[in-house]
């Protein structure tokens, strides 16, 4: 039996000159980056191979990121089906020379497919919540899950 929690994954990584934008904080699509690697690493984990990116919910970016901020990406499996993954991540950033408490940046829901060597989708074994927290969180993501394949059902019929 695995829980939830034994899928989880924590990656830290230092900002730097090289990761900014024209304003002089780091670029949204380098966060996105670290959050799809964490995801990525968690899915073939848990996955026990190669695993892609189906999706990715809306990113919502709370706090600017600035170099210097040391930022802690955590990820762990919330529901897992026949073949697809949706894994949950919390972006954190605190300074590197300083010990304050961690500001929360951004989190976001990816949908992770497992795939075999001919590239199609292949079973992964089943998720045992092992807390309320875990329920939870594997509730909601059955609803996100509800809600983004009837948007994909209503476009694909909108065309027909
Ligand atoms: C992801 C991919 C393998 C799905 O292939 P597919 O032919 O649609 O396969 P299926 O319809 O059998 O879907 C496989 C699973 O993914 C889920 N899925 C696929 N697209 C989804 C979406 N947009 N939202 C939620 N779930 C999705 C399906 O519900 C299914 O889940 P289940 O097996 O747990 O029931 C295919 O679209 C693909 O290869 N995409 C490119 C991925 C990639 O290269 N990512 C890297 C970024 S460049």
């Amino acid at each position: 039996m695995t829980a939830p929690s034994d899928t989880r994954l924590t990656l830290s990584h230092v900002m730097s000159a090289h990761d900014t934008n024209l304003m002089g904080t780091v670029h949204g699509g380098v966060v996105m980056k670290l959050v799809d690697d964490a995801a990525g690493v968690v899915a073939a984990r848990y996955g026990q191979g190669a695993a892609v990116t189906a999706a990715m919910d809306e990113m919502v970016f709370v706090t600017p990121v600035r170099v210097g901020d040391v930022l802690t990406i955590k990820a762990q499996v919330n529901w897992a089906g026949r073949s697809s993954m949706e894994v949950g991540v919390r972006v954190e950033s605190t300074r590197w020379d300083d010990l304050t408490p961690p500001v929360h940046v951004a989190s976001a829901y990816l949908v992770m497919v497992a795939l075999d060597a001919a590239r199609r989708p292949r079973p992964v074994r089943p998720l045992t919540p092992s807390t309320p927290d875990e329920a939870r969180r594997q509730r909601e993501a059955l609803i996100r899950r509800e809600h983004r394949l009837a948007r994909r059902r209503a476009i694909v019929d909108s065309r027909s």
